[in-house]
């Protein structure tokens, strides 16, 4: 699938669904700060239990009214949608919003199927219908390397490999994906496509394995890791991933697919213990006052570490081949694993503030006096 049709050089006005998340929040700061985009960002949220505004406070007093705007809304409200582009004159979208853990597509998988593929079908709807046939636009859909299944020991994906989703989550997100192409070939809206494995770093909320980590660590609670802990994922910092997607709406070939990875695959064990390790030096668990308390014989973080039931249907290794998007944009990592690990830990240490307000709902009082209560729904 490719044409080689027009790139979108400088967008205007980027709509980016899901901004108050973990990925889309670090993506809104770094085209802001780090690009040198002069235009507007346009955050489209419903504000989920995954989307927390605190996370976009710096940015909102920086640049909130006049290059940074949010728009409380859920993508499969239709009508909100394309009002919103067309009342900010979108001529860019980064797709982003999700509900994004397979641990709760398991437990309960029909949210995922309305915002994943029905909301998805909604935003290319709207882009359809308010861009007509226009080239000087673009539509990015923001994808996962688990739509491509599991491999074994050995092995990549690469851009070409078949669809073999295997939780409710990639199997919702695989159907996105065919969306987004779909409208391409069909209606001739210019797309592109990233699938990309496990991102980590700063506001990501903590259910995901690194996060829950820290944080449950600094508190004495069990390190739960599932089955033997030998699954492998294929780690990549926040950042990078923001610098990818930032190349492919710039210059990504429309109806193109790019594979974003990290290049370095880890065991869940080892991350595990990489982060007690971390944690060791930075605040060491004989200081650790809230842990002393919860788990009085714990001597070091490591004996945390628990091992729990196995995860129905869990990928046993992601490994991603990123050489399309090295040739073809000149993106790769610039951040290396063992920096940014010790970066994000820090972070979180730093800022338990947020780490407390999203896991408590507090935030929403937050949100109330700075948004307003139409806002907090
Ligand atoms: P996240 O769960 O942290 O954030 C999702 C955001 O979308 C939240 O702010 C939430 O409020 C918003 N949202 C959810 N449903 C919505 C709806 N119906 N309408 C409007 N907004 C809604 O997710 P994330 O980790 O930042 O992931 C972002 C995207 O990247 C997702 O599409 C995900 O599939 C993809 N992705 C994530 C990873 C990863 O490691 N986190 C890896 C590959 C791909
Ligand atoms: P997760 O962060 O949920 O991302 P994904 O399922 O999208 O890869 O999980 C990363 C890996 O860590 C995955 O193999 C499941 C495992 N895991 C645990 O072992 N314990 C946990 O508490 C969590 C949340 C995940």
């Amino acid at each position: 699938m490719s044409n080689g049709a027009s790139a979108l050089s400088g967008p205007s006005v980027v709509l980016v669904t899901g901004g108050a998340g973990f990925i889309g929040s670090n993506f809104i700061r770094y085209l802001l700060e780090k690009t040198g985009f002069e235009g507007r960002v346009i955050n489209y949220d419903s504000l989920t239990y995954a989307g927390n505004l605190m996370s976009l406070r710096d940015v909102d007093e920086r640049f909130g009214g006049s290059r940074y705007f949010f728009e409380k809304g859920d993508i499969c409200d239709y009508k909100k949608v394309e009002e919103t582009f067309r009342r900010y004159e979108v001529d860019a979208v980064v797709h982003f919003a999700a509900e994004s853990h397979v641990d709760r597509s398991i437990h309960g998988p029909k949210v995922f199927i309305s915002t994943n593929v029905t909301g998805t079908f909604n935003l290319l709807e709207a882009a359809r219908n308010s861009w007509g046939g226009r080239k000087d636009v673009k539509f990015h859909h923001v994808g996962t390397d688990e739509v491509y299944g599991s491999l074994g020991e050995s092995g990549y994906f690469y851009e070409t490999t078949p669809y073999s989703p295997r939780s409710p989550y990639s199997a919702s997100k695989a159907a996105s994906d065919h969306l987004v192409r779909a409208y391409f070939h069909t209606y001739g809206v210019p797309v592109t496509i990233s699938n990309c494995s496990n991102n980590y770093g700063p506001y990501q909320f903590p259910e995901k394995l690194i996060p829950l980590s820290v944080l449950n660590a600094l508190e004495g609670k069990p390190l739960p890791v599932y089955g033997d802990g030998r699954n492998v994922r294929d780690w990549l910092y926040v950042d990078d991933h923001c610098a990818a997607v930032w190349q492919i709406l710039k210059q990504g070939r429309v109806g193109e697919t790019y594979n974003i990875g990290g290049e370095c695959e880890q065991q869940n064990l080892d991350v595990v213990n990489g982060i007690c390790e971390i944690l060791e030096e930075l605040y060491p668990a004989k200081d650790n006052r809230e842990l002393k308390k919860s788990a009085p014989a714990v001597r070091r973080y490591s004996e945390l570490v628990k091992f729990v039931g196995d995860r129905p249907g869990h990928d046993r290794r992601y490994a991603v081949n990123c050489d399309k998007i090295k040739n073809e944009l000149g993106w790769s990592r610039a951040c290396s694993y063992e920096a940014a690990l010790k970066h994000t830990v820090q972070w979180y240490l730093q800022n338990m503030e947020w780490a407390e307000s999203i896991r408590s709902g507090e935030y929403l009082k937050w949100i109330g006096k700075n948004y307003g209560a139409r806002d907090v729904t």
